[in-house]
Protein backbone atom coordinates (compact mmCIF):
# COMPACT_ATOMS: atom_id res chain seq x y z
CA UNK A 1 0.00 0.00 0.00
CA UNK A 2 1.11 3.88 -0.93
CA UNK A 3 2.52 5.38 2.46
CA UNK A 4 -0.18 8.86 1.85
CA UNK A 5 1.54 11.85 0.53
CA UNK A 6 0.98 15.11 3.34
CA UNK A 7 2.19 18.79 1.98
CA UNK A 8 5.18 18.75 4.68
CA UNK A 9 6.29 15.60 5.23
CA UNK A 10 3.92 15.91 8.52
CA UNK A 11 7.07 18.33 9.60
CA UNK A 12 4.59 21.92 8.73
CA UNK A 13 3.02 24.92 10.35
CA UNK A 14 1.18 24.22 13.38
CA UNK A 15 -0.70 27.03 16.28
CA UNK A 16 0.76 27.88 19.12
CA UNK A 17 -0.09 30.08 21.94
CA UNK A 18 0.40 33.72 20.52
CA UNK A 19 3.89 35.14 21.22
CA UNK A 20 2.61 38.60 22.05
CA UNK A 21 -0.60 37.89 24.13
CA UNK A 22 -0.84 34.52 24.89
CA UNK A 23 -3.89 34.80 27.12
CA UNK A 24 -5.89 37.01 25.22
CA UNK A 25 -5.29 36.89 21.67
CA UNK A 26 -6.17 33.44 19.00
CA UNK A 27 -2.97 31.04 18.80
CA UNK A 28 -0.89 32.09 16.28
CA UNK A 29 1.62 30.07 13.73
CA UNK A 30 4.91 31.86 13.45
CA UNK A 31 6.87 28.61 12.49
CA UNK A 32 6.33 28.99 8.67
CA UNK A 33 7.55 27.06 5.70
CA UNK A 34 10.55 29.50 3.41
CA UNK A 35 8.51 28.77 0.09
CA UNK A 36 5.13 30.18 1.79
CA UNK A 37 7.14 33.12 2.74
CA UNK A 38 9.02 33.59 -0.62
CA UNK A 39 5.80 33.09 -2.32
CA UNK A 40 3.89 35.88 0.08
CA UNK A 41 6.86 38.50 -0.22
CA UNK A 42 6.53 38.46 -4.46
CA UNK A 43 2.91 38.66 -4.23
CA UNK A 44 2.10 41.30 -1.56
CA UNK A 45 5.35 42.13 0.69
CA UNK A 46 6.66 43.56 -2.65
CA UNK A 47 3.66 45.85 -3.68
CA UNK A 48 4.46 47.31 -0.18
CA UNK A 49 8.34 48.25 -1.09
CA UNK A 50 6.19 49.47 -4.22
CA UNK A 51 3.29 51.64 -2.48
CA UNK A 52 6.16 53.36 0.11
CA UNK A 53 7.86 54.13 -2.72
CA UNK A 54 5.43 55.46 -5.11
CA UNK A 55 2.34 56.32 -3.71
CA UNK A 56 3.65 58.55 -1.07
CA UNK A 57 3.41 61.71 -3.60
CA UNK A 58 -0.41 60.99 -3.60
CA UNK A 59 -0.74 60.03 0.17
CA UNK A 60 0.95 64.00 0.41
CA UNK A 61 -1.52 65.36 -1.81
CA UNK A 62 -4.26 63.88 -0.16
CA UNK A 63 -3.15 65.11 2.99
CA UNK A 64 -2.49 68.78 1.65
CA UNK A 65 -5.80 68.95 0.02
CA UNK A 66 -8.13 67.97 3.20
CA UNK A 67 -5.18 67.94 6.04
CA UNK A 68 -8.00 67.64 8.79
CA UNK A 69 -11.10 65.27 9.76
CA UNK A 70 -14.82 65.91 8.19
CA UNK A 71 -17.28 67.49 10.29
CA UNK A 72 -19.74 65.04 9.94
CA UNK A 73 -23.69 65.62 9.81
CA UNK A 74 -25.88 63.23 11.91
CA UNK A 75 -27.84 61.45 8.34
CA UNK A 76 -23.97 60.70 7.00
CA UNK A 77 -22.85 59.35 10.10
CA UNK A 78 -25.62 56.92 10.23
CA UNK A 79 -25.51 55.93 6.47
CA UNK A 80 -21.29 55.14 7.58
CA UNK A 81 -22.91 53.15 10.10
CA UNK A 82 -25.76 51.30 8.61
CA UNK A 83 -24.17 50.90 4.59
CA UNK A 84 -20.94 49.50 5.43
CA UNK A 85 -19.26 46.94 7.35
CA UNK A 86 -19.47 48.80 10.47
CA UNK A 87 -22.98 48.09 10.69
CA UNK A 88 -21.61 44.84 12.52
CA UNK A 89 -20.96 47.51 16.09
CA UNK A 90 -25.22 47.14 16.34
CA UNK A 91 -26.08 45.52 19.36
CA UNK A 92 -29.50 44.96 19.92
CA UNK A 93 -28.85 44.11 23.85
CA UNK A 94 -28.48 47.07 26.05
CA UNK A 95 -26.38 45.90 29.22
CA UNK A 96 -27.49 47.73 32.52
CA UNK A 97 -24.75 50.20 32.33
CA UNK A 98 -26.01 51.71 29.19
CA UNK A 99 -29.58 51.65 30.38
CA UNK A 100 -29.00 53.88 33.02
CA UNK A 101 -26.45 56.19 30.97
CA UNK A 102 -29.10 56.53 28.00
CA UNK A 103 -32.32 56.07 30.52
CA UNK A 104 -33.89 59.68 29.16
CA UNK A 105 -33.76 58.85 25.63
CA UNK A 106 -34.81 55.12 26.32
CA UNK A 107 -37.94 56.55 28.39
CA UNK A 108 -39.23 58.26 25.16
CA UNK A 109 -38.46 55.15 22.78
CA UNK A 110 -40.54 54.63 19.74
CA UNK A 111 -42.32 51.79 20.03
CA UNK A 112 -42.19 51.19 16.29
CA UNK A 113 -38.25 51.30 16.06
CA UNK A 114 -35.28 48.97 17.05
CA UNK A 115 -32.61 50.21 19.97
CA UNK A 116 -28.92 49.90 19.25
CA UNK A 117 -25.94 50.75 21.39
CA UNK A 118 -22.67 51.03 19.29
CA UNK A 119 -19.99 50.74 22.03
CA UNK A 120 -16.53 51.82 21.34
CA UNK A 121 -15.44 51.65 24.92
CA UNK A 122 -12.34 48.94 23.43
CA UNK A 123 -10.55 52.43 23.62
CA UNK A 124 -10.41 52.69 27.09
CA UNK A 125 -6.83 51.36 27.73
CA UNK A 126 -5.73 52.79 24.19
CA UNK A 127 -2.41 55.30 25.46
CA UNK A 128 -1.88 58.16 22.46
CA UNK A 129 1.32 59.72 22.24
CA UNK A 130 2.32 63.00 23.69
CA UNK A 131 -0.38 66.18 21.81
CA UNK A 132 -3.09 63.31 21.05
CA UNK A 133 -6.19 62.20 22.66
CA UNK A 134 -8.17 59.20 22.52
CA UNK A 135 -11.72 58.81 23.91
CA UNK A 136 -13.91 55.24 24.61
CA UNK A 137 -17.66 56.45 23.55
CA UNK A 138 -20.88 55.16 23.15
CA UNK A 139 -23.63 55.62 20.71
CA UNK A 140 -27.24 54.99 21.04
CA UNK A 141 -29.15 54.80 17.74
CA UNK A 142 -32.50 53.64 16.67
CA UNK A 143 -34.29 52.19 13.08
CA UNK A 144 -37.68 52.17 12.52
CA UNK A 145 -39.26 49.08 11.16
CA UNK A 146 -39.87 49.99 7.62
CA UNK A 147 -36.59 51.92 7.15
CA UNK A 148 -33.00 51.05 6.03
CA UNK A 149 -31.64 53.91 8.08
CA UNK A 150 -30.77 54.73 11.26
CA UNK A 151 -31.46 57.54 13.45
CA UNK A 152 -28.87 58.57 15.94
CA UNK A 153 -30.00 59.55 19.67
CA UNK A 154 -26.81 60.67 21.68
CA UNK A 155 -23.25 59.81 22.38
CA UNK A 156 -21.85 59.07 25.68
CA UNK A 157 -17.92 59.68 26.51
CA UNK A 158 -16.69 57.74 29.53
CA UNK A 159 -13.97 59.73 30.51
CA UNK A 160 -15.60 62.95 30.71
CA UNK A 161 -19.01 61.32 31.84
CA UNK A 162 -20.87 63.36 29.46
CA UNK A 163 -23.72 62.28 27.48
CA UNK A 164 -24.31 64.34 23.89
CA UNK A 165 -27.39 65.16 22.19
CA UNK A 166 -27.72 66.44 18.46
CA UNK A 167 -28.65 69.46 19.95
CA UNK A 168 -25.41 70.38 21.51
CA UNK A 169 -23.80 72.37 18.72
CA UNK A 170 -19.41 72.35 18.58
CA UNK A 171 -19.71 69.63 21.11
CA UNK A 172 -21.72 67.18 19.37
CA UNK A 173 -19.63 66.97 16.05
CA UNK A 174 -16.71 66.69 18.30
CA UNK A 175 -18.22 63.45 19.74
CA UNK A 176 -19.43 62.04 16.93
CA UNK A 177 -16.24 62.35 15.18
CA UNK A 178 -14.59 60.66 18.47
CA UNK A 179 -17.37 57.70 18.06
CA UNK A 180 -16.39 57.44 14.60
CA UNK A 181 -12.71 57.27 15.29
CA UNK A 182 -13.47 54.44 18.00
CA UNK A 183 -15.29 52.67 14.92
CA UNK A 184 -12.50 52.92 12.99
CA UNK A 185 -10.25 51.23 15.35
CA UNK A 186 -12.50 48.90 16.27
CA UNK A 187 -13.70 48.00 12.95
CA UNK A 188 -9.35 47.45 12.33
CA UNK A 189 -7.91 45.88 15.43
CA UNK A 190 -10.77 44.68 17.36
CA UNK A 191 -13.73 42.84 14.87
CA UNK A 192 -12.11 42.32 11.32
CA UNK A 193 -9.16 40.61 13.15
CA UNK A 194 -11.33 37.95 14.00
CA UNK A 195 -11.81 37.05 10.01
CA UNK A 196 -8.06 36.93 10.18
CA UNK A 197 -6.09 35.08 12.85
CA UNK A 198 -8.25 31.77 14.56
CA UNK A 199 -7.99 30.83 11.22
CA UNK A 200 -4.51 30.38 10.80
CA UNK A 201 -5.07 27.30 13.64
CA UNK A 202 -7.41 25.53 10.55
CA UNK A 203 -5.04 26.38 8.05
CA UNK A 204 -1.85 25.32 10.25
CA UNK A 205 -3.36 21.73 10.94
CA UNK A 206 -5.25 21.23 7.61
CA UNK A 207 -1.33 21.67 5.83
CA UNK A 208 -0.07 19.74 8.24
CA UNK A 209 -2.50 16.81 9.67
CA UNK A 210 -4.33 15.92 6.56
CA UNK A 211 -3.26 13.61 3.49
CA UNK A 212 -3.21 16.10 0.29
CA UNK A 213 -5.50 13.40 -1.32
CA UNK A 214 -7.89 14.12 1.41
CA UNK A 215 -11.39 16.03 0.19
CA UNK A 216 -11.06 18.35 2.72
CA UNK A 217 -7.24 19.14 2.09
CA UNK A 218 -8.07 19.93 -1.09
CA UNK A 219 -11.65 22.03 -0.85
CA UNK A 220 -9.71 24.68 1.59
CA UNK A 221 -6.40 24.90 0.57
CA UNK A 222 -6.80 27.14 -2.23
CA UNK A 223 -8.77 29.36 0.35
CA UNK A 224 -4.82 29.38 2.74
CA UNK A 225 -2.70 30.57 0.39
CA UNK A 226 -0.55 33.61 1.55
CA UNK A 227 -2.44 33.96 4.92
CA UNK A 228 -0.01 32.65 7.12
CA UNK A 229 2.84 34.82 6.02
CA UNK A 230 0.69 37.77 6.07
CA UNK A 231 -1.05 37.22 9.52
CA UNK A 232 2.35 36.58 11.02
CA UNK A 233 3.87 39.96 9.65
CA UNK A 234 0.87 41.89 10.79
CA UNK A 235 1.32 40.49 14.73
CA UNK A 236 5.29 39.94 14.73
CA UNK A 237 7.15 42.17 12.06
CA UNK A 238 8.77 45.49 13.40
CA UNK A 239 7.22 47.35 10.51
CA UNK A 240 3.50 46.34 10.73
CA UNK A 241 0.74 48.56 11.39
CA UNK A 242 -0.03 47.05 15.12
CA UNK A 243 3.80 47.81 16.01
CA UNK A 244 3.34 51.51 14.77
CA UNK A 245 7.13 52.33 15.20
CA UNK A 246 6.78 56.24 13.91
CA UNK A 247 10.21 55.77 11.77
CA UNK A 248 8.01 54.31 8.83
CA UNK A 249 5.90 57.03 7.00
CA UNK A 250 2.71 54.48 6.92
CA UNK A 251 2.11 54.17 10.76
CA UNK A 252 -1.00 56.48 11.99
CA UNK A 253 -2.67 54.95 14.83
CA UNK A 254 -2.15 57.16 17.63
CA UNK A 255 -0.06 55.01 20.12
CA UNK A 256 2.32 52.66 20.90
CA UNK A 257 1.94 49.15 20.45
CA UNK A 258 0.75 48.00 24.14
CA UNK A 259 -1.92 49.64 23.82
CA UNK A 260 -3.57 48.93 20.34
CA UNK A 261 -2.91 45.83 21.29
CA UNK A 262 -5.55 45.46 24.06
CA UNK A 263 -8.33 46.26 20.56
CA UNK A 264 -7.35 42.92 19.43
CA UNK A 265 -7.31 41.46 22.94
CA UNK A 266 -11.29 43.31 23.27
CA UNK A 267 -11.95 41.20 19.65
CA UNK A 268 -11.26 37.71 20.67
CA UNK A 269 -10.84 37.51 24.71
CA UNK A 270 -13.66 39.83 24.98
CA UNK A 271 -14.82 42.23 27.62
CA UNK A 272 -16.13 40.79 30.86
CA UNK A 273 -20.00 41.87 31.53
CA UNK A 274 -19.83 43.65 27.77
CA UNK A 275 -22.22 42.25 25.15
CA UNK A 276 -20.86 44.14 22.68
CA UNK A 277 -17.93 42.29 23.11
CA UNK A 278 -18.10 38.36 23.70
CA UNK A 279 -15.68 36.27 23.70
CA UNK A 280 -14.53 34.11 20.84
CA UNK A 281 -16.42 30.86 20.18
CA UNK A 282 -16.82 29.00 17.05
CA UNK A 283 -19.88 28.98 15.26
CA UNK A 284 -20.49 27.31 12.09
CA UNK A 285 -23.22 30.03 11.49
CA UNK A 286 -21.78 33.85 10.69
CA UNK A 287 -22.53 36.74 13.59
CA UNK A 288 -25.83 38.12 12.77
CA UNK A 289 -25.54 41.55 11.61
CA UNK A 290 -28.45 44.05 11.95
CA UNK A 291 -28.43 45.95 8.47
CA UNK A 292 -28.30 44.54 4.52
CA UNK A 293 -24.98 43.75 4.92
CA UNK A 294 -26.49 40.17 6.43
CA UNK A 295 -28.41 39.65 3.93
CA UNK A 296 -25.65 40.19 1.01
CA UNK A 297 -23.14 37.97 3.61
CA UNK A 298 -25.77 35.39 4.03
CA UNK A 299 -26.53 34.72 0.66
CA UNK A 300 -23.12 33.91 -0.22
CA UNK A 301 -22.50 31.80 3.25
CA UNK A 302 -25.62 29.40 1.59
CA UNK A 303 -24.23 29.15 -1.84
CA UNK A 304 -20.83 28.19 0.09
CA UNK A 305 -23.08 25.50 2.24
CA UNK A 306 -24.72 24.19 -0.46
CA UNK A 307 -21.49 23.34 -2.04
CA UNK A 308 -19.62 21.85 1.29
CA UNK A 309 -23.27 19.91 1.14
CA UNK A 310 -22.29 18.17 -1.68
CA UNK A 311 -19.26 17.61 -1.34
CA UNK A 312 -19.44 15.88 1.92
CA UNK A 313 -21.87 13.64 0.49
CA UNK A 314 -19.14 12.70 -1.68
CA UNK A 315 -16.24 11.92 0.72
CA UNK A 316 -15.03 8.37 0.46
CA UNK A 317 -15.66 6.14 3.61
CA UNK A 318 -11.88 5.85 4.28
CA UNK A 319 -11.11 9.68 4.79
CA UNK A 320 -13.19 10.04 7.45
CA UNK A 321 -10.90 9.24 9.65
CA UNK A 322 -8.38 11.40 8.85
CA UNK A 323 -11.20 14.10 8.91
CA UNK A 324 -12.02 12.92 13.08
CA UNK A 325 -7.90 13.43 13.80
CA UNK A 326 -7.79 16.80 11.95
CA UNK A 327 -10.71 18.03 13.83
CA UNK A 328 -9.61 16.83 17.22
CA UNK A 329 -6.57 19.06 16.80
CA UNK A 330 -8.48 22.35 15.65
CA UNK A 331 -10.57 21.46 18.79
CA UNK A 332 -8.06 21.42 20.83
CA UNK A 333 -6.63 25.21 19.77
CA UNK A 334 -10.09 26.74 18.94
CA UNK A 335 -13.10 27.39 21.52
CA UNK A 336 -16.10 25.59 20.10
CA UNK A 337 -14.76 23.65 17.06
CA UNK A 338 -16.07 20.15 17.31
CA UNK A 339 -13.74 17.68 18.15
CA UNK A 340 -13.41 14.28 16.03
CA UNK A 341 -16.41 12.60 18.10
CA UNK A 342 -18.84 15.02 17.03
CA UNK A 343 -17.52 16.59 13.72
CA UNK A 344 -19.57 14.11 11.43
CA UNK A 345 -22.54 14.45 13.26
CA UNK A 346 -25.60 15.89 11.45
CA UNK A 347 -24.04 18.78 8.97
CA UNK A 348 -21.60 20.05 10.63
CA UNK A 349 -18.44 18.98 9.16
CA UNK A 350 -20.36 20.95 6.26
CA UNK A 351 -21.19 24.21 7.90
CA UNK A 352 -17.69 24.22 9.43
CA UNK A 353 -16.39 23.93 5.84
CA UNK A 354 -18.73 26.73 4.49
CA UNK A 355 -17.97 28.96 7.41
CA UNK A 356 -14.27 28.20 7.01
CA UNK A 357 -14.45 28.95 2.88
CA UNK A 358 -16.72 31.95 3.20
CA UNK A 359 -14.84 34.02 6.48
CA UNK A 360 -11.53 33.13 4.36
CA UNK A 361 -13.41 34.96 0.84
CA UNK A 362 -16.12 36.94 0.69
CA UNK A 363 -16.31 38.08 4.55
CA UNK A 364 -13.12 39.23 4.85
CA UNK A 365 -12.45 41.02 1.42
CA UNK A 366 -15.75 42.82 1.09
CA UNK A 367 -14.82 44.04 4.76
CA UNK A 368 -11.84 45.69 3.43
CA UNK A 369 -13.58 46.56 0.35
CA UNK A 370 -16.15 48.43 1.91
CA UNK A 371 -14.28 49.86 4.46
CA UNK A 372 -12.31 51.30 1.52
CA UNK A 373 -15.57 52.90 0.06
CA UNK A 374 -15.60 55.62 2.75
CA UNK A 375 -13.48 58.47 2.76
CA UNK A 376 -10.75 58.22 4.80
CA UNK A 377 -11.65 62.15 6.02
CA UNK A 378 -14.45 60.81 7.72
CA UNK A 379 -12.70 58.11 9.77
CA UNK A 380 -10.40 60.10 12.19
CA UNK A 381 -7.14 58.01 13.32
CA UNK A 382 -5.80 60.87 14.97
CA UNK A 383 -7.00 63.32 17.44
CA UNK A 384 -5.44 66.52 18.28
CA UNK A 385 -8.16 68.24 20.10
CA UNK A 386 -9.31 66.65 23.53
CA UNK A 387 -12.90 64.99 23.68
CA UNK A 388 -15.92 67.47 24.60
CA UNK A 389 -15.87 67.66 28.64
CA UNK A 390 -18.97 70.30 28.53
CA UNK A 391 -22.36 70.52 26.24
CA UNK A 392 -20.67 74.43 26.05
CA UNK A 393 -17.34 73.41 24.78
CA UNK A 394 -15.91 74.57 21.18
CA UNK A 395 -12.84 73.71 18.34
CA UNK A 396 -11.40 74.85 15.12
CA UNK A 397 -11.79 72.16 12.88
CA UNK A 398 -8.51 72.35 11.57
CA UNK A 399 -6.70 71.75 14.59
CA UNK A 400 -8.20 68.17 14.80
CA UNK A 401 -5.45 67.00 12.83
CA UNK A 402 -1.86 67.78 11.32
CA UNK A 403 -0.95 66.92 7.55
CA UNK A 404 1.46 64.57 8.92
CA UNK A 405 -1.72 62.67 10.66
CA UNK A 406 -3.31 62.51 7.27
CA UNK A 407 -0.48 61.76 5.23
CA UNK A 408 0.22 58.66 7.22
CA UNK A 409 -2.92 57.72 7.11
CA UNK A 410 -3.44 57.78 3.67
CA UNK A 411 -0.86 55.92 3.19
CA UNK A 412 -1.15 53.07 5.48
CA UNK A 413 -4.75 53.21 4.27
CA UNK A 414 -3.52 52.35 0.53
CA UNK A 415 -1.09 49.53 1.95
CA UNK A 416 -3.24 47.64 4.62
CA UNK A 417 -6.74 48.63 4.64
CA UNK A 418 -7.74 49.23 0.98
CA UNK A 419 -8.24 45.58 -0.81
CA UNK A 420 -6.05 44.47 -3.27
CA UNK A 421 -6.28 40.99 -4.91
CA UNK A 422 -4.02 38.65 -6.28
CA UNK A 423 -5.92 35.66 -6.72
CA UNK A 424 -9.65 35.87 -7.09
CA UNK A 425 -12.45 33.53 -5.73
CA UNK A 426 -14.25 33.42 -8.94
CA UNK A 427 -10.82 31.06 -10.66
CA UNK A 428 -10.96 28.74 -8.01
CA UNK A 429 -10.02 24.77 -8.81
CA UNK A 430 -10.01 22.72 -6.16
CA UNK A 431 -8.38 19.94 -8.36
CA UNK A 432 -11.36 17.21 -7.08
CA UNK A 433 -9.99 14.06 -8.52
CA UNK A 434 -13.50 12.88 -9.61
CA UNK A 435 -15.24 13.63 -12.73
CA UNK A 436 -18.35 13.83 -10.54
CA UNK A 437 -16.98 16.68 -7.82
CA UNK A 438 -15.34 18.72 -10.78
CA UNK A 439 -18.93 18.83 -11.54
CA UNK A 440 -20.09 19.98 -8.24
CA UNK A 441 -17.02 22.76 -8.28
CA UNK A 442 -18.88 23.88 -11.93
CA UNK A 443 -22.16 24.34 -10.23
CA UNK A 444 -20.56 25.94 -7.34
CA UNK A 445 -19.43 28.94 -9.39
CA UNK A 446 -22.12 28.84 -11.36
CA UNK A 447 -24.28 29.53 -8.08
CA UNK A 448 -21.97 32.18 -7.04
CA UNK A 449 -22.41 34.20 -10.38
CA UNK A 450 -26.47 34.28 -9.54
CA UNK A 451 -25.78 35.55 -6.41
CA UNK A 452 -23.72 38.26 -7.30
CA UNK A 453 -26.32 38.95 -10.71
CA UNK A 454 -29.45 38.95 -8.24
CA UNK A 455 -28.24 39.96 -5.18
CA UNK A 456 -31.31 41.76 -3.08
CA UNK A 457 -29.27 44.16 -1.19
CA UNK A 458 -26.84 46.35 -2.08
CA UNK A 459 -23.70 44.49 -3.87
CA UNK A 460 -21.00 45.30 -1.30
CA UNK A 461 -18.05 43.89 -3.55
CA UNK A 462 -18.30 42.76 -6.90
CA UNK A 463 -17.93 38.79 -6.93
CA UNK A 464 -15.18 39.07 -9.61
CA UNK A 465 -12.36 41.33 -7.20
CA UNK A 466 -13.84 38.81 -4.45
CA UNK A 467 -10.16 37.47 -3.44
CA UNK A 468 -9.68 33.60 -2.94
CA UNK A 469 -8.11 33.89 0.07
CA UNK A 470 -7.20 35.99 3.28
CA UNK A 471 -4.08 38.69 0.96
CA UNK A 472 -4.81 42.01 2.43
FE1 LIG B 1 -7.77 41.78 6.45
Amino acid sequence: MNKPDFLYDRKGPWPQPSPSHPFGEAPAVVHIPKDEQRTWFWNIGFRYIRNVLFYWPKALWMAWKNPTWELIDDEVFCDQIYTTPLAKFLNPNIDDNLQEIFKDQLSKKDSDSTYFVADFSCMKDVVPFKGLYVASTVALMSKAKEESRLKLHAIYIFETKLLLLPEDGDAWYLAKNYAMMGATYRILLSTHPILHFPFDTVNAITKTSLPTSNTIFKLLYPHFQFTLTLNDSVLESSSSPVYNDQKYPFTGFCGPQEGLLTLLESGYAGIEGNSSYPKFKWDVYPTEVYSDYQVYLMEYYQAFKRFTDEVVKKIPANEIEDIKIWATYISQWLPGFPSGEKIMEGDLLSGCLAKIMWDLSVAHATDHHSYGTIPINRLPLRMRVPPPASKKDTFNPKDQAKKLDVFKYALEWKMFFNDYTVTHLVDVDYKFASAELQKVQANFLQDLELIDLHMPVKRYMDLKNISVSIQF
